[in-house]
């Protein structure tokens, strides 16, 4: 149950997946070295190894762990998994509020699970959006039906707080904080930083891949790689590593395609202190990831995102991203464009930070201070 008047104010964080750790952590830290607040951590287990490289980086140590993850599992699977895991866990503490983050299905089931407990929701990287219902499946569904039920909404742009102000939202509840995957590179990025793998690209131009999303898995993604290996066999000079998610779908088919390549290298999922520094030392990125799209423009690096949606505009108009959709013509014809034309590459190539400063994590914590003090204002 809550505490007395001047308690510090509980709560609970939750998270499942790889992005979401690598952007709750930061502000997780900065919310435990707060008096004001007595934090608490839920890892779903959604994922598993790859959420469990980023709590170590952290050095972050969950308070639950829901362990939902099965292989292949369906959204059925881990919508109901979690809603159910997570129940007596929130029965039992009572938070004063719950922080879920983004748009995977475990922000949505805990969200839900508040709602239906009415606990606050306080959501960071609340706003963005397609504004197309399918693209990205489900998470466009997810985020919204989370701006539906939360009492704050942590907008890392004044773009996302106006697509929340346009649904109605109460503007009392919107902050533009920036987002905290740029705090993350804080703990990441090194100058000093060296790899044997960077050494086997050393003599190339290193491209990285990552591909994952549900929308993409079939035929998309057969044809994102045929393009990548086409690109490979015309240029000597080019190295692509790929950090394969664990997702069996996208390993058979990264198999069948990429394999067997000298200059294709497939490799476990990094750390995300490698990943980073990976990008920082790339020529250029191929993807389908949402946080990777916020954290190029910030490392000056671009980024082909290979869908047809994007909920992240800020980049493409900082000119860091270009979206080329999942055709194989397309893919190959905007990745030679940028290999053999210096002068596009260099107009992609300009750090912009659309968004933020690296200070996300302290405005948030700043306004659920002002918020617990509201609260506790009220109650009296
Ligand atoms: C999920 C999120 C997606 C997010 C992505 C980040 C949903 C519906 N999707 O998609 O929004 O972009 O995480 O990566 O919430 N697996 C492992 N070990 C792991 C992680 C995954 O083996 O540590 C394998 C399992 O077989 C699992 C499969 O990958 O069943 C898919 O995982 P899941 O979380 O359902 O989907 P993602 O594509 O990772
Ligand atoms: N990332 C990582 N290791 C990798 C690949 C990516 O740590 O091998 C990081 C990347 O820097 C970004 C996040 O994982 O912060 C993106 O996760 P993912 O693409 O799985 O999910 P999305 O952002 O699309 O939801």
């Amino acid at each position: 149950m809550s505490g007395g008047p001047g308690a510090p104010m509980r709560v609970l964080v939750v998270f499942g997946t790889r992005p979401e750790a690598i952007k709750m952590c930061p502000l997780v830290l900065e919310l435990k070295g707060r008096p004001a607040f007595d934090v608490s951590v839920c890892a779903t287990g959604q994922h598993l190894q790859m959420l469990r490289q980023v709590l170590d980086c952290f050095g972050v140590v969950p308070d639950h762990d829901l362990a939902v993850m099965k292989a292949k599992q369906t959204l059925f699977d881990v919508t109901t998994g979690i809603l159910t895991a997570f129940r007596p866990v929130l029965e039992a503490s009572r938070p004063d509020l719950v922080l879920v983050h983004g748009d995977t299905t475990t922000t949505f089931t805990a969200a839900l699970a508040c709602f239906y407990l009415g606990i606050p929701v306080g959501h960071v990287e609340a706003g963005l959006r397609t504004h197309d219902l399918h693209a990205p499946f489900p998470e466009e569904f997810n985020r919204r039906a989370v701006g539906i039920v939360a009492d704050l909404n942590f907008c890392p742009t004044e773009l996302a707080r106006r697509n929340l102000a346009g649904e109605g939202a109460d503007p009392a509840g919107l902050v533009v904080t920036g987002n905290t995957a740029i705090d993350a590179l804080e703990w990441t990025v090194r100058r000093d930083y060296s790899h044997p793998l960077l050494d086997w690209a050393a003599d190339s131009r290193l491209v990285l891949l990552t591909a994952h999303r549900r929308e993409s898995l079939g035929e998309p993604l057969r044809s994102m790689f045929r393009a990548i290996r086409r690109i490979v066999e015309e240029s000597p000079d080019v190295k692509v590593l790929y950090p394969i998610h664990m997702n069996p779908a996208v390993r058979q088919a990264a198999a069948e395609i990429l394999e067997g390549h000298p200059r294709i290298r497939i490799v476990e999922p990094l750390d995300v202190l490698d990943f980073h520094n990976f990008m920082a030392r790339s020529t250029l990125i191929l993807t389908d990831s949402g946080g990777i799209q916020e954290e190029a423009p910030s490392l000056g690096k671009p980024v082909l995102v290979m869908r047809d949606r994007t909920e992240r505009p800020e980049g493409i108009a900082a000119g860091t991203l270009k979206l080329v959709g999942t055709s194989e013509e397309t893919i190959h014809a905007e990745f030679r464009r940028l290999l053999d034309d210096p002068a596009e590459y260099a107009r992609m190539a300009r750090a912009s930070n659309p968004y933020g400063d690296g200070r996300a994590r302290f405005r948030i914590a700043d306004a659920l201070e002002a918020w617990g003090a509201r609260r506790a204002e009220g109650a009296r």
